[in-house]
């Protein structure tokens, strides 16, 4: 069977990192058949649109994406193409696992938590206005609807994955209406599911808990904005965004991408890690279906991390981007099956 996906390499870093993962995803021995459109500001230059018609149309046919990051102007242009694209194919909830890998040093081993944002609302509704001179307002929408089915996509997620715990982490002190509403929402779902604990946290306290003692959390389940900040936390507990993956899922069609954004920095000189949009390509595989490809590659990660020798810089290495790809091709003929756990 050959699997048709909608590639979107991005920007950035986006071409070399989502180069790196179809090579080794080729490598599987899955077929797969690759519809790649660019979005942003490149789109715009080809086809006059930010997200081209024929990229909504793809998604719309193949219903899976991968998608490397693509970057969005500050402080004016055009609005974020994530957000968007999260927004038109309603893929409404944000997941993203936070693991360590083998032999690298964080201040915590064994971290694993769960967030799952909420994605498509909250202040990335992006309606913002002058009211007068020098006077700014943006609106923050939270819907009963958004609220509710994000809650229930994290609650049955625990319920499959047999995970213990959920914190829903909120300024409801604050936002009394806004985050009221999600936090209501999220507690009725809860009721549902007795056999998972159920929490809440206000979001600063959150911040600290979690450099202090990440253990204490399970799964956190977040509006847009506070989603967004936690999980660049929560990927530097275990080793920085080079490393953390990400998927976002609506009822029609799922787009993986990684946490991380375009990272002008160090774009365009092969020295970026692929291995956080290549573990949102095991979620990909998994989604699909490709479990045993998704194995066969997480343990050629775990292989390459614990050989320490082909690691790219921000992990402490000195390889390139493609070199690294490389390795784990290399070690996907020689991994031990099954050992690593997850994802
Ligand atoms: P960033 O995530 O691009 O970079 C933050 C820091 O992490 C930088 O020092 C960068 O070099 C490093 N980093 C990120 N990914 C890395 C990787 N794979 N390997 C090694 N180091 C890595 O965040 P920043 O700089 O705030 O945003 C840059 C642009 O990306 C902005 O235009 C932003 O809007 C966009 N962005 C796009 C996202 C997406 O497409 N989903 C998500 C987040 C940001």
């Amino acid at each position: 069977m050959t699997h048709r996906i909608t590639l979107i390499p991005g920007d950035g870093i986006g071409p070399e990192v989502t180069k790196a993962t179809v090579r080794i995803l080729e490598a599987t021995g899955v077929k797969f058949e690759w519809e790649t459109f660019a979005a942003g500001a490149e789109a715009f230059e080809k086809y006059k649109e930010y997200i081209p018609k024929e990229l909504t149309e793809s998604i719309e046919r193949t219903r899976v994406g991968l998608k490397g990051p693509v970057t969005t102007p500050i402080g004016g242009g055009f609005s974020s193409i994530n957000v968007e694209l999260r927004k038109r194919f309603e893929l409404f909830a944000n997941f993203r696992p936070i693991r360590n890998l083998p032999h690298i040093p964080t201040r915590y081993p064994d971290v694993d938590l769960i967030i799952v944002r909420e994605n498509t609302e909250g202040l990335y509704s992006g309606i913002e206005h002058e009211v007068v001179p020098g006077v700014v307002e943006s609106l923050k929408i939270i819907t009963e609807k958004a609220s509710t089915r994000v809650s229930r996509f994290a609650f049955e997620y625990a319920r499959q994955n047999k995970r213990k715990k959920i914190h829903c982490i909120h300024k409801a002190n604050i936002m009394k209406m806004s985050d009221g509403l999600f936090l209501r929402c999220s507690r009725q779902v809860s009721k549902e599911y007795p056999e998972i604990t159920y929490g809440e946290h206000i979001v600063d306290n959150t911040c600290m808990q979690l450099v202090m003692n990440p253990y204490q959390y399970d799964m956190l389940l977040l509006e847009n904005l506070y989603g967004d900040i936690v999980s660049d936390l929560c990927a530097g507990l275990v080793g920085g965004l080079g490393l953390v993956p990400g998927a976002n899922f609506g009822h029609e069609c799922a787009i993986f991408e990684a946490v991380h954004g375009s990272a002008p920095d160090i774009a365009g000189k092969n020295i970026a890690n692929p291995t956080a949009v290549l573990r949102s390509a095991l979620l990909m595989l998994r989604h699909i279906g490709e479990v045993d490809a998704a194995w066969k590659i997480r343990n050629a990660i775990d292989q390459v991390y614990r050989d320490r020798s082909k690691l790219t810089r921000d992990v402490g290495g000195s390889a390139g981007t493609s070199e690294f790809a490389d390795s784990i091709i290399q070690a996907m003929e020689s991994a031990h099956p099954a050992e690593a756990q997850e994802v």
